[in-house]
């Protein structure tokens, strides 16, 4: 290793208080939020309806950290620019969604946005081989997408790792984000697998104090990383 990955924490909105957001996005930023994580669900893809562009915009006007959009939804292509246009820094989308991986990627570049890819627990790690290169990130899902305060799936862990290998045979550095069921009780092993990015819906806007979570998990994901470089 060449030195310990860049931490980043990017609080799930989707178990803010809807009618407090921007009090609940400021709260997450003073404990060290690096990003700020957008769940858009548009209930064919998953069984939920989310959030569209509109809030993206709203939270885009009082967020001072990157969004990072992820999108579980069908014809993905569609609806890219709009959240681009919205505020969204990085775009992501789901493998099991398009038919032409490639060329969606390289379209949320060439709007500016960074441009990531995400796996489905049952998606193998091998989905990623041929289009490495155009990742700037990769999501490992670690429930199955939809809801907000699932249980972490211990496989996850092994797939941070077939994901990293899979992009060092590529020649790609691109970094993990983890999505789904993050809590103190397992950031530290999910850092230690070689994710890097961590998004946290319920361990920080569950709690009474999503200023300390944020903080706390940071800490953990920090000396994890460094441990292991
Ligand atoms: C699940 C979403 C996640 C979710 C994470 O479909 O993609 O981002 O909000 O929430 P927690 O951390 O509560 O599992
Ligand atoms: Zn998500």
């Amino acid at each position: 290793m060449t030195g310990p990955a860049v931490i980043r924490i990017a609080p799930s909105i989707l178990s803010a208080d809807f009618a407090a957001l921007g009090r609940d996005i400021a709260a997450a930023e003073r404990g060290g939020a690096d990003l700020i994580h957008v769940d858009v669900m548009d209930g064919h893809f998953v069984p939920n309806i989310t959030m569209g562009p509109p809030i993206v915009r709203a939270v885009k006007r009082v967020a001072t950290r990157p969004l990072d959009v992820h999108l579980m939804i069908e014809h993905p292509d569609l609806y890219i620019e709009e959240f681009v246009r919205a505020g969204a820094s990085m775009v992501s989308v789901h493998v099991e969604t398009v038919p032409h991986l490639h060329r969606t990627l390289t379209y949320i570049r060439s709007l500016g946005a960074q441009a990531g890819a995400v796996l489905n627990p049952s998606t193998p790690a091998m989905a990623l081989e041929a289009i490495a290169a155009s990742l700037d990130f990769v999501v490992v899902m670690s429930v199955n997408p939809g809801f907000g305060g699932q249980t972490f799936i211990p496989q996850s862990l092994d797939k941070i790792r077939r994901v990293r290998a899979v992009l060092s045979a590529a020649g790609s550095s691109a970094p993990i984000e983890i999505d789904g069921g993050v809590d103190a009780s397992n950031i530290e092993a999910i850092a230690a697998a070689g994710a890097s990015i961590f998004v946290a819906g319920q361990a920080i806007f569950g709690t009474s104090d999503p200023e300390a979570a944020t903080r706390a998990l940071r800490a953990r994901a920090t000396s994890a990383a460094q441990a292991r470089a």
